[in-house]
């Protein structure tokens, strides 16, 4: 069993994207691999994620509807084998909490780049992110589970 985060900045768009998509990738493997998503600000805690995320991810057969945005805290390099940041600055504000021995491994989710924040855009931000996230969750969780 392995323990999965994703982090964004409001774990409202793209983090909860890269949760959904990676249930249903862990589904469709058979794994029981655990995944969730925090954001690195807590602005939006406790809230469901951006309606245009959830329209977006809807017509992909994605169900975000029950996700619930939480701050991302130290314990969680605890908890989680694997963080995965959204882009540099949300990786940047991650090694702030993360305590010095922990042992959960913190990268970057796209080996070199950012899924940009969709959130001041258009409805196409939000589709392109996810398109980006789905692209990469393949190869990611594959090249995880091959170890
Ligand atoms: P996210 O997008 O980090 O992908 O969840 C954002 C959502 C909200 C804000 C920024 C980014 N905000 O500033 O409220």
């Amino acid at each position: 069993m392995q323990k999965f985060l994703f982090v964004c900045l409001g774990n409202i768009c793209r983090s909860p994207a890269a949760d959904g998509v990676a249930r249903a990738w862990v589904a469709r493997q058979n794994l029981n691999w655990q995944i969730d998503s925090a954001g690195t600000g807590a602005w939006h805690a406790g809230a469901p994620p951006d309606a245009r995320m959830v329209a977006a991810a809807a017509r992909r057969g994605l169900d975000l509807t029950d996700l619930r945005a939480r701050q991302a805290v130290a314990e969680d390099f605890q908890t989680f084998d694997h963080v995965f940041a959204m882009d540099r600055q949300n990786l940047a504000d991650l090694r702030q909490i993360q305590p010095p021995a922990a042992p959960g491994r913190l990268d970057l989710f796209l080996a070199d780049g950012d899924i940009p924040d969709p959130y001041y855009g258009g409805d196409q931000g939000f589709e392109q992110v996810l398109d980006q996230i789905e692209a990469r969750m393949n190869v990611l969780l594959e090249s995880i589970r091959r170890g």
